[in-house]
């Protein structure tokens, strides 16, 4: 039998079969996986990365991030988020509408669409924010996003928001048949916020389910596709499961809200603020048991840099966000190498469920046919170094966490870009922007 030539060979690492760890060889051609192969099986192939002792995975899909740019370079550019990414082991992210200016019209869309193209180093996605006269959102914009993104406590375009607006957003989504993404939070905007203590009551529990059963109820009523970002409490993800209709009803949380509580925190400086804030350590074994239950569909990083200056003063003067690209794969990997989550449960929150959830079927799966977003991961034990990130943000509230997986090869689209630390092509070279949905999901 003639062996046919592949570009790639990633060879003789570990890949997860049917849930169990096996040796494996992975070639790519043509930027899609050609196939996986037992020893002595392997194709001959155009290159050759020995992979041995390491393990070959789907890179991660992480559906909330916030690449900035634009106006807000000193906090991230496109070249400095998608390496933060690519070093992380992330293979596609997608851009929150929060940016300065904001996503509500197609011309800043399709600014942060030819910013990303320059600049990108991974696969790069969008949302749209919805002004607050939604006929005025463009028809055309939704070819180019992934689903339409509201903030009831901040919206994008400093108004205030209602429940007519909740209804009005989904009807539009409905009709662009995109999912409404929210940021569940029912905090009044622009209040001034006195104390820590004042912060935490602000955007407590309680106001985060109060939103989200705001939301709920009135998605019942007008149907379509409703995603809760970032569920950070353990009475939240109780009314997610308690609602849940298939993949009408789907939800996000964070690996700061599953393994970080707030008490671990002496909230003298901006290192642990963001928002939602973090719980108790009961939200984050419930999260934990939502997440293992399907309750709660995927994992995300809410990567949102913020400068030096802004995150190293006081805690009320400090602003919410920290840096997750470079965080996600180490803390997530470590809870499968110590038993926490099973191999399965992590593919599903970290590549497969994240490409399902927003229509990307030739994505997030490590298996024939498939996009070859690929990374090689090392099991080593290190601490988590803010210091080292590619980011331009270096605050992290894991600082000096030991973990134990460390990403050491990243592939877009069959090619390397980054090995051992280096990173081997420039800006603007390989991945798609913007990454579209293959088939759009369905929305009645
Ligand atoms: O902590 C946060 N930071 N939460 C958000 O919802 C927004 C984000 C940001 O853009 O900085
Ligand atoms: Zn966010």
């Amino acid at each position: 039998m003639v062996k046919v030539s592949v570009d790639l060979l990633l060879r003789n690492g570990i890949v997860i079969v049917e849930g169990r760890e096996k040796r494996r060889s992975v070639a790519i051609r043509t930027g899609k996986i050609e196939g996986i192969y037992e020893r002595g099986m392997e194709p001959r192939a155009e290159k050759t990365i020995d992979c041995d002792g390491r393990y070959i995975l789907p890179g991660v899909i992480d559906i909330h991030v916030h690449l900035r740019d634009l106006e807000q370079p000193d906090k991230e550019d496109y070249i400095s988020g998608t390496r933060s990414a690519a070093a992380g082991g992330v293979t596609t992210v997608v851009d929150m509408p929060n940016s300065q200016p904001p996503v509500l019209t197609r011309e800043v869309l399709d600014m942060k669409i030819e910013r990303a193209r320059q600049g990108r180093h991974v696969n790069v996605g969008f949302y749209a924010g919805i002004p607050a006269e939604s006929e005025r959102f463009h028809a055309s914009t939704k070819i180019d996003v992934l689903g339409l993104k509201v903030y009831p406590h901040a919206p994008l375009d400093g108004s205030t928001f209602n429940l007519k607006r909740i209804e009005e957003s989904l009807k539009l989504a409905n009709e662009m048949r995109l999912p409404l993404l929210f940021h569940p939070d029912s905090a009044q905007p622009m209040v001034k916020v006195r104390s820590v203590e004042h912060y935490l009551e602000t955007h407590s529990c309680d106001s985060e389910v109060e939103s989200i059963s705001q939301f709920i109820r009135i998605h019942k009523e007008v149907g379509g596709r409703l995603h809760v970002c970032h569920v950070s409490c353990a009475a939240s993800a109780k009314m997610i499961i308690d609602n849940r209709a298939e993949d009408r009803l789907t939800a996000e949380t964070t690996p700061h809200h599953l393994f970080l509580s707030d008490a671990d925190f002496s909230h003298e400086d901006g290192t642990a603020k963001m928002l939602p804030p973090l719980r108790t350590p009961q939200d984050n074994q419930a999260l934990r048991d939502a997440l293992c239950k399907c309750g709660i569909d995927v994992v995300a990083s809410d990567h949102a840099p913020h400068t030096l200056g802004e995150k190293m003063t006081s805690f009320i003067n400090a602003k919410s966000g920290i840096p997750g690209l470079e965080t996600i794969v180490p803390l997530m990997l470590t809870e499968v190498f110590e038993g926490r989550f099973s191999w399965v449960e992590y593919l599903r929150m970290c590549s497969s469920g994240p490409a399902n959830l927003l229509g990307l079927l030739g994505k997030g799966v490590l298996s024939k046919g498939y996009d070859a977003d690929v990374i090689v991961v090392a099991r080593e034990s290190y601490p988590i170094e803010g210091k080292k990130f590619q980011s331009k943000a270096k605050v992290t509230p894991f600082e000096g966490k030991t973990v134990n997986a460390r990403p050491v090869v990243t592939i877009i689209g069959g090619n390397p870009v980054y090995e051992d630390g280096k990173f081997l092509v420039g800006p603007g070279s390989v991945g798609t922007v913007p990454v579209r949905p293959l088939i759009r999901p369905r929305n009645t």
